[in-house]
């Protein structure tokens, strides 16, 4: 039985993975291999004024002792990522004896064991001079830079401050959303080995063909001699989408050791050489006419990034797109901290600009005396407001509606603190989500084999979200095959490039070329050709330059799509609704259900489409009640950099979820009509918790996460 883009499937890898067939990055073993152990830096900003390091070299089996007074300019400079380069951060440890965050890496232990390594590292004395970090917001020494003047556009349309001024309602309030770091369950490994000039990598990655491409300009050499293998990722959702710093130090380690060397760094050192979730304040003012229609929306935010590296989440690119309105302002500002650098965490710009945008319509709803849901429905839209592109396909109405029904929203009181269940009081609460549809320039090779099986490589990345399975689906429709023919090779910069696993632009971008591939086997095969059909194909989606092929074989993304870049607005909307009860004397909140529904175009592989959102919508309840890193503002570090007090949801935390996908055919955003759906899920969720408490206990929550002591009376 031919398979193809809709049947229900178990992921392809996952009978691999549940018996430890898989092999992660950190998995591997490598003959002779030698163990490095991270220093890291004690102060958040400062200098480094000597090592003393007898006692640590005199630990048997070490290797050696890298320090700035022995690596220094062993990694060369290159751009950030959003300026066009392949790193998370422009920080460059080892390189100089400065320091600018708590946690920097300082130094790296390399010996024969993992011990020997870990016991040097402990050994080693580093000795600074400290000077006063700014932790971040508030701190004195900040420095607050305009987005536009790091070469960020603000959207904006209208004249937001008069209309806000002149209209009939009006709401203006101040949220704010916590810092976040990624907790992959592998930790940031990275095992390197040299033979005749030649790197190999084993790293778990978000991006094979960048890691090549990036760590080759790093250490000054040929990427065609540089081997990224990844063919499982152990977590991601954006922290291993860009260069972080150990990559270049561990290879140069093993460079110089002529010796395999691998790193297994410690969950609290992940904290610090990684990036996270940028805390974020946010001030939004909506206006209204008495029928509900929006006059005016202001949303600017303040971000905190480190001090050398602009890096801007700017959610408001999205909420300016939204809805319908006349009058638009947005901007956003950096505040540059001695911190480590932020950067993508899944929904990095929806996630906490969503909060604030769709906590300020509920507010608007009770100033209005309206139905929340009837709000969101009266300011619908077909064109984003901005640039008045028309969306290639939009169903939030939809998505309302059905949710509404599935949940029973019409059975909701809409007073404060009018429904209640025993000493629980409950509160019901919604939310848009919404997530830009990206695709990108993609190539892939397509292997159809005489005894009825087809091969199927690219490089393309498998984050957890079922991409094996989504492409093995495009196969097997493109070929009229059963999946269980179709054999998927992704994850290694020997195959041919496909773009980062960021942007939830997989499964658009390599079914699109997949497809391409298969209908020219097709044609070869109606054309008569016999035996093996290898075919290799590119697909550069519209509105993107042919030479972005050429980009992608350097490592460099195109991707195209989303709400800004073209002649449409593309993407995926979904609507969340949430059953929040707080007890009266302890005031936990519980969430007995959440529910989501969803319009995302075709869904390629229902199952894992479904566990995406499922996951998505857990995570989002994480987002408004539990994660948040606490940050000591007189040291600048991390305090709960472990998974004891880093807090993530558990199953007693999660009940009910349930997601609903509608049928959406969108003819126009690509020729599949494939959405990303990998980062819809947990947008808007918080807003939907938050809007949820409010509505059963009156009070309003602004600030994530949601904590008892909020609630107090
Ligand atoms: Mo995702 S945060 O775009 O890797």
């Amino acid at each position: 039985m031919p398979d193809g883009f809709g049947t229900d499937h178990q992921r392809i890898d996952g009978r691999a993975k549940v018996t430890g067939g898989a092999r992660y990055a950190s998995d591997v073993v490598v003959g002779n291999v030698a163990h490095a152990w991270l220093v890291t830096s004690a102060i958040a900003r400062g200098r480094i004024t000597g090592f003393e390091d007898a006692e640590a070299r005199a630990v048997p089996g070490v290797l050696e002792v890298f320090t700035h007074r022995n690596m220094q300019g062993a990694v060369a400079e290159t751009e950030f990522f959003a300026k066009g380069g392949y790193v998370g951060s422009t920080i460059r440890p080892l390189e100089s004896d400065q320091v600018w965050h708590a946690g920097q890496i300082v130094a790296l232990v390399v010996a024969d064991t993992l011990e020997a390594a870990r016991e040097a590292a402990q050994r080693l004395r580093v000795r600074y001079a400290e000077e006063a970090p700014a932790a971040g917001f508030d701190a004195a020494g900040v420095e607050v830079v305009a987005a536009s003047d790091a070469g960020f556009e603000d959207a904006g349309v209208g004249d937001a401050d008069s209309a806000f001024a002149a209209a009939a309602v009006k709401v203006e309030a101040s949220y704010s959303t916590p810092t976040q770091h990624h907790n992959p369950i592998e930790l940031f490994t990275t095992t390197a080995s040299w033979a005749g000039g030649k790197l190999t990598l084993h790293e778990g990655s978000q991006f094979v063909h960048g890691l090549k491409h990036g760590i080759a300009a790093q250490l000054r050499i040929d990427p065609a001699d540089v081997h990224v293998v990844s063919p499982f990722i152990g977590g991601a959702f954006g922290a291993r989408g860009s260069i972080t710093q150990r990559t270049a130090l561990v290879a140069e380690a093993a460079r110089r050791l002529g010796r395999p060397v691998k790193l297994v760094p410690t969950r609290a050192q992940g904290f610090t050489i990684a990036t996270y979730r940028a805390e974020t304040r946010q001030q939004v003012k909506l206006a209204a006419s008495r029928d509900g229609r929006l006059q005016a929306l202001v949303h600017e935010g303040w971000e905190v990034t480190s001090r050398p590296d602009a890096y801007k989440v700017g959610g408001t690119a999205t909420t300016s797109r939204i809805y319908a309105c006349p009058n638009v302002r947005t901007k956003v500002h950096m505040v540059h901290a001695d911190r480590n650098t932020p950067g993508f965490m899944r929904s990095p710009p929806e996630l906490p600009y969503m909060f604030a945008l769709e906590s300020a319509m509920d507010e608007l709803a009770y100033a209005l005396d309206m139905d929340p849901v009837q709000l969101r429905r009266i300011n619908d839209t077909q064109r984003e407001p901005i640039k008045g592109l028309p969306y290639s396909s939009r169903n939030l109405v939809g998505c309302l509606d059905a949710g509404a029904r599935a949940f029973g929203w019409e059975r909701r009181s809409p007073a404060p603190r009018s429904m209640r269940d025993g000493e629980w009081q409950v509160g019901w609460g919604v939310a848009t989500s919404i997530y830009p549809a990206h695709i990108g320039t993609a190539t892939a090779r397509v292997t159809l084999l005489p005894d009825g099986r087809a091969r199927v490589q690219t490089a393309a990345h498998d984050v957890g979200t079922g991409a094996y399975t989504a492409i093995g689906l495009a196969a097997a429709e493109g070929l009229g095959l059963a999946l269980e023919r179709i054999v998927v090779e992704l994850g290694d910069s020997d195959l041919p490039p496909a773009p980062v696993a960021g942007g939830s632009n997989t499964t658009a971008s390599v079914c699109n070329v997949v497809i391409k591939a298969c209908e020219e086997i097709r044609a070869r095969r109606a054309q008569g050709q016999q035996g093996a059909i290898e075919v290799y194909a590119e697909n550069v989606p519209e509105g993107l330059p042919p030479d972005s092929i050429g980009k992608l074989y350097q490592g460099r993304n195109a991707l195209g799509g989303g709400l800004e870049g073209g002649k449409q607005a593309m993407a995926a909307f979904g609507a969340i609704f949430l059953e929040v009860r707080v007890h009266d004397r302890t005031r936990e909140v519980r969430v007995p259900r959440v529910l989501g529904a969803f319009a995302a175009g075709r869904i390629v592989s229902p199952r894992q489409a479904r566990s995406q959102l499922t996951g998505g919508l857990i995570w989002g309840i994480g987002a408004a009640l539990h994660e948040q890193t606490e940050i000591d503002p007189r040291s600048a570090r991390y305090m709960n950099d472990n998974m004891a007090e880093y807090l993530v949801p558990v199953n007693a935390d999660i009940r009910q979820v349930e997601v609903l996908l509608l049928d959406e055919q969108d003819t126009q955003a690509n020729p599949l009509g494939i959405k990303g759906i990998g980062e819809l899920g947990n947008v808007g969720t918080n807003a939907a918790l938050a809007n949820a408490v409010f509505h059963a206990t009156g009070t309003r929550p602004r600030d994530l996460p949601v904590r008892i002591e909020h609630l107090m009376a």
